[in-house]
C-alpha cells in the first residue's frame, strides 16, 4: 500500500511516499521518498512563526513537494493508494492547507484519506530507524508544544505517564535562547553555544528534579537565566547555555527513566525537536546503558517536524482500518454561543 504523507500544522512543508507492507518490520525500507520546505527563514525576521505567512507558504510549497517526492520515488500520483495528512494539533490555518489538498488528492484519486494526530507521527518515528523497538515502550516526547512521557502499549495505545505543567521542553530552549539573543528558533541555537561554555560555572534550578513524579516544568528556568544573564557576576552567555541545558537534560533524563521503571519496560523512545540534542542524547544513552534500558532515537532529520512520519502513521493507520468519506475537518476551537449581537 503506497501512502502520500503531507505535514503542515506549523511551520515545515513535509511530504513523503511510505509504502506499508503488511509484516514487514524493517519499516524504514517502505520510506521511499521524502521533501521538505522549512519556513524557519521566513518567520525568523519575525522572532516567531507568523501564523498567516505559515498557511500562505504552505499553499505555495505542497503540490510542489508531492510532486518532488512522486519524481524522487519514481511512483505516479495514480499508484497512490491512500492519503495521510495531519490533523492537529497545530495552526488552524496552516493544518487547512494540509487537510484541502490530501481530501482533494483522495477524491480525485477514489482512494482513502486519513487524519493523523501530529504527536502520533513523533511517537512513531524512531520505527523508522535501524533496529527498531519493539511494543510495548516508554515514550519521551520533547517538542516545541510538548513534553510528555508516554506509555505505548501498540499502534494508538498511548498511556500518558506524566507531561509538562506549563513550558515544553522545545519552548524553554527558544525561549531562553531569545533572552540571550539568539534568535528564532533558539534549540539548535543555544545548542551550539552550549558546546562552547561549561555548565556549573553558575548554578541553575533543576525544576521538579527531586518531586513532582512523572510531571515537568521549565517555566522557571528562562525567569532564572534571565536573573543570571543580568547578575553582576557577569556569566559568559555560553556558560548559561551549558548550564541551561545541562539543567534540562538532568531533567528529562531522571524523570525518563524513573518512567520506564514506574511502567516495568527496559525500552525507552526519544521522539520531538528536542530529541535531537547531541547533550540529551549522550546522557540519556549514558544513564540509560547503566541501567539496562535501551533508548532509541529517530535520525536526526526525523526529530523536527517532517512528511515522513506522518505518511508512516497514516499508513499504519490505512493498513489497519477502513476508509471513511471525503469530509474534513481540522481542529480550531471556536464557541458559537460565545458570538453576540451587533
Ligand atoms: O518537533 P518539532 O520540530 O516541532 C514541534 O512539533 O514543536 O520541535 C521543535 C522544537 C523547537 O522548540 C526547537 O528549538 C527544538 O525543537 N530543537 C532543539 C534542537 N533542535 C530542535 N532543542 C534543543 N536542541 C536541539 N538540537
Ligand atoms: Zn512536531
Amino acid at each position: 500500500m503506497l501512502v502520500l504523507g503531507i505535514e503542515s500544522s506549523c511551520d515545515e512543508t513535509g511530504v513523503a511516499l511510505y509504502e506499508h507492507v503488511t509484516g514487514r518490520r524493517d519499516y524504514r525500507a517502505g520510506l521511499l521518498a521524502q521533501a521538505l520546505h522549512s519556513q524557519i527563514g521566513m518567520h525568523a525576521e519575525y522572532g516567531g512563526v507568523v501564523p498567516e505567512l505559515a498557511s500562505r507558504d504552505h499553499i505555495r510549497r505542497v503540490l510542489p513537494l508531492a510532486r518532488q517526492a512522486l519524481a524522487d520515488a519514481a511512483r505516479t500520483l495514480g499508484q497512490v493508494d491512500g492519503i495521510a495528512f495531519t490533523q492537529g494539533p497545530g495552526l488552524a490555518g496552516a493544518l487547512l492547507v494540509g487537510a484541502s489538498v490530501a481530501t482533494a488528492l483522495g477524491f480525485a484519486l477514489r482512494v482513502p484519506v486519513v487524519g493523523v494526530h501530529h504527536l502520533e507521527g513523533h511517537l512513531l518515528s524512531p520505527l523508522l530507524a535501524d533496529d527498531p523497538p519493539d511494543f510495548p515502550f516508554v515514550a519521551l516526547l520533547v517538542s516545541g508544544g510538548h513534553t510528555q512521557l508516554m506509555r505505548v502499549s501498540g499502534l494508538g495505545e498511548y498511556a500518558l505517564l506524566g507531561e509538562t505543567m506549563d513550558d515544553a521542553a522545545g519552548e524553554a530552549f527558544d525561549k531562553t535562547a531569545q533572552l540571550l539573543g539568539l534568535g528564532y528558533p533558539g534549540g539548535p541555537a543555544l545548542a551550539a553555544l552550549a558546546a562552547g561554555g561549561e555548565p556549573g560555572r553558575l548554578r541553575l534550578p533543576r525544576p521538579l528534579l527531586g518531586g513532582g513524579g512523572l510531571d515537568f516544568s521549565f517555566s522557571g528556568l528562562k525567569t532564572a537565566v534571565s536573573l543570571a544573564s543580568r547578575s553582576e557576576a557577569a556569566h559568559a552567555t555560553a556558560d548559561i547555555a551549558a548550564e541551561f541545558q545541562e539543567a534540562v537534560v538532568d531533567v528529562l533524563v531522571a524523570k525518563a527513566l524513573a518512567a520506564c521503571a514506574a511502567s516495568d519496560l527496559d525500552t525507552l523512545v526519544v521522539a520531538g525537536g528536542v530529541g535531537a540534542n547531541q547533550r540529551l542524547r549522550e546522557r540519556l544513552s549514558a544513564a540509560a546503558g547503566a541501567t539496562g534500558i535501551r533508548v532509541h532515537y529517530p535520525e536526526a532529520a526525523l526529530c523536527t517536524d517532517n512528511g515522513a512520519m506522518i505518511a508512516f502513521a497514516g499508513a499504519l493507520r490505512l493498513a489497519s482500518s477502513s476508509a471513511g468519506d471525503y469530509g474534513f475537518s481540522v481542529r480550531p476551537r471556536w464557541d458559537l454561543e460565545s458570538l453576540t449581537a451587533p
